[in-house]
């Protein structure tokens, strides 16, 4: 049934959204309905996030494990004070980076529902840098809670077919802006204690992050998973299997290239049954989801370049290590 032509797309123009879309889009989140989104990283599937009956209807479109806690989106900054408790740091990293790609996570306070939250005693807010993302929670007039638009663990969608392929008429409207910018989520840090925990690489490069707080993150450990229970499942993967390559290696033997289709920046080190080459790592973050979905179209397997981690490479780097589970 969840075919994408029956999905409700409707096209917005991503920098003059039409207001009466807009409106009812709003009006679909404000009376506990799915929306899914453009943001400035990936779609996103919204639902009021101040509703719990609207947020379970997240987890059951999705297939999502109820423990793995929602980001809330907002248009406003002064709106994460009654959400959070917002200290001066807090403030800071806000008016330096939204909207943008980063999520920060906080206390949370009391109003917050534990769907969100899967229960746990933070909550994770995020500006999306997208006009039409903006539009829409402004005229929802809540925060808006939504993971990326995809079947739980399927490649994140980039474009609203992808929206349409996994969640077809699980949702009540797709607002459908074009390919989003970045590709790849949000980086969530952790600003609930002294020192600033990277939970996941995302958007926004570590490199500007550690500029920014003049010290080095500290990444992911047993302890900080435990913190962003996301970073445990399987994520971001097709349904064909992954492999990686890394520049100037002989590709591995097992490996059959007119079985397989390429991914990557570097001239391939074989002859695939296709060849998806990327400019810049920009450009092949912003086309890794994308290009999965159309390798495992074809029914071929997946050979991925294993990217610097330099930038933009460290969140690709953790989305392809997770798609082929090294
Ligand atoms: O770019 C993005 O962040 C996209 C767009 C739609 O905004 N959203 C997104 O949501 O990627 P999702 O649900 O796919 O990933 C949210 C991540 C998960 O790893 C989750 O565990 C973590 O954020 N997270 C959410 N709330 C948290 C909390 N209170 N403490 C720690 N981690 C949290
Ligand atoms: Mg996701």
């Amino acid at each position: 049934m969840d075919s994408a032509s029956e999905a409700n797309i409707i096209k917005v123009d991503r920098w003059n959204p039409d207001a009466g879309v807009i409106k009812r889009a709003g009006s679909i989140l404000k009376s506990g309905g799915l929306v899914a989104f453009p943001t400035d990283t990936v779609y996103g599937l919204g639902a009021n996030g101040l509703v719990p009956a609207a947020i379970r209807k997240i987890f059951i479109a999705k297939g999502r494990p109820s423990d793995n806690p929602l980001i809330l989106h907002l248009a406003k900054t002064k709106d994460a004070e009654s959400l959070a408790e917002v200290d001066a740091r807090a403030v800071e990293v806000m008016a330096a980076f939204w909207p943008g790609p980063l999520t920060i996570v906080l206390k949370a306070r009391r109003r917050v529902p534990a769907d969100v939250t899967a229960g746990l005693s933070t909550v994770a807010l995020r500006m999306p840098d997208h006009p039409v993302a903006l539009a829409l929670i402004e005229a929802a007039g809540c925060p808006v809670a939504a993971p990326s638009a995809n079947r739980s663990g399927r490649p994140s969608p980039t474009d609203a077919e992808a929206v349409a392929a996994d969640l077809g008429n699980k949702v009540d409207l797709v607002l459908d802006a074009g390919c989003v910018d970045i590709g790849l989520e949000s980086t969530v840090i952790d600003l609930t204690g002294p020192k600033v925990l990277l939970l996941r690489p995302g958007g926004t490069t570590v490199e500007r992050l550690e500029a920014f707080f003049g010290e080095l993150l500290e990444t992911p450990d047993y302890d900080s998973k435990k913190r962003s229970p996301g970073t445990r499942y399987k994520h971001y993967a097709p349904s064909v299997p992954v492999c990686v390559w890394k520049a100037g290696e002989r590709l591995d033997d097992s490996i059959d290239p007119a079985a397989s289709g390429f991914l990557g920046v570097s001239s391939p080190p074989a002859a695939f049954a296709r060849t998806i080459l990327f400019e810049s790592e920009e450009n092949y973050a912003r086309g890794v989801f994308s290009g999965f979905r159309q390798l495992e179209a074809e029914g071929l397997n997946i050979v991925a370049e294993w990217p610097r981690p330099l930038g933009i490479g460290l969140a690709l780097r953790d989305r392809i290590k997770r798609a082929s589970q090294l």
